[in-house]
């Protein structure tokens, strides 16, 4: 599993303050890497005049609505967004929605940044942090749908704890999610697939659309295939699409 970074937790820091200053319940683990090899100049570049512009200052309460200067027909979030070429590429596709993405990895979000800088950007906010931080601090019934891209897989039975998709996330992911919003997952380990069907069907708020195994085995139409998918699957026929709606 190529993509695999298990790594020392490092304790973030939510909107930037120090971890005296922030409340309790913001003091989240964060495992994985959030920086690997310094940044070149393009995407330092990249990241040093579109970030500020972009990023998203987390406030308790915050409606996506607030994020964009015009109104979205539709606000999505894509969780863990890697190198950013699913979402750069929903950008382009569907001008007329707000997305929202969130990387903690600075490499990763740097890479993104220096595909769009040339783009309006007028659809896009991010955050470089933990993902369910801002997930805390959305409204409720704010979103249309969540994307969860190939998470860390956490092998380990000691590190399953660590994985995004647990019943406590899906808690908060029902209640940002509108009733009918979507909840999009995909991974190539079979064993993490399995881990986020069982969560996701017996959690009460998410009913899984799959009707026939090719409903999940099969490239959904109108996919849009990340760098990991590329790289780590062996062939995408390893792959495995989860959709499931909040009820
Ligand atoms: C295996 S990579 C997949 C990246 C991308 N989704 C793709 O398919 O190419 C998992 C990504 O999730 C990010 N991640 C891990 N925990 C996160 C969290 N709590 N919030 C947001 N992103 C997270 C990691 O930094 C990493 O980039």
């Amino acid at each position: 599993m190529a993509a695999f970074r298990g790594k020392k937790p490092t304790l973030l820091s939510p909107c930037r303050k120090s971890l005296a200053e922030q409340p309790e319940h913001q003091q989240r683990r964060l495992y994985g890497r959030r920086q690997s090899r310094p940044l070149n100049t393009q995407r330092q570049e990249a990241f040093d005049t579109l970030m500020p512009r972009i990023q998203i200052e987390l406030t308790p309460a915050l409606d996506p609505k607030s994020l964009f200067s015009k109104p979205k027909s539709e606000h999505w979030l894509e969780i863990g967004f890697g190198n950013g070429e699913h979402l750069a590429a929903l950008m382009a596709a569907h001008p007329e929605n707000g997305y929202i993405g969130v990387e903690p990895y600075i490499n990763g979000m740097a890479a993104f940044l220096k595909d769009i800088k040339d783009e309006p950007c007028d659809n896009i906010r991010v955050l470089m942090d933990d993902a369910i931080l801002l997930c805390e601090n959305l409204i409720d019934d704010c979103l249309d749908g969540i994307y969860v891209l190939n998470p860390d897989p956490w092998p380990k039975t000691r590190h399953h704890k660590r994985r995004i998709i647990s019943r406590d996330n899906l808690d908060i992911f029902t209640r940002i999610l509108k009733p009918g919003g979507q909840l999009i997952m995909s991974t190539d380990v079979d064993g993490l697939a399995e881990w986020m069907v069982t969560q996701s069907s017996i959690h009460p708020a998410f009913e899984w659309t799959a009707q026939s195994a090719d409903d999940w085995r099969k490239t959904p139409e109108n996919w849009i295939t990340t760098r990991y998918e590329t790289k780590g699957a062996k062939g995408a026929s390893r792959m495995s699409y989860l959709i499931f709606q909040r009820n």
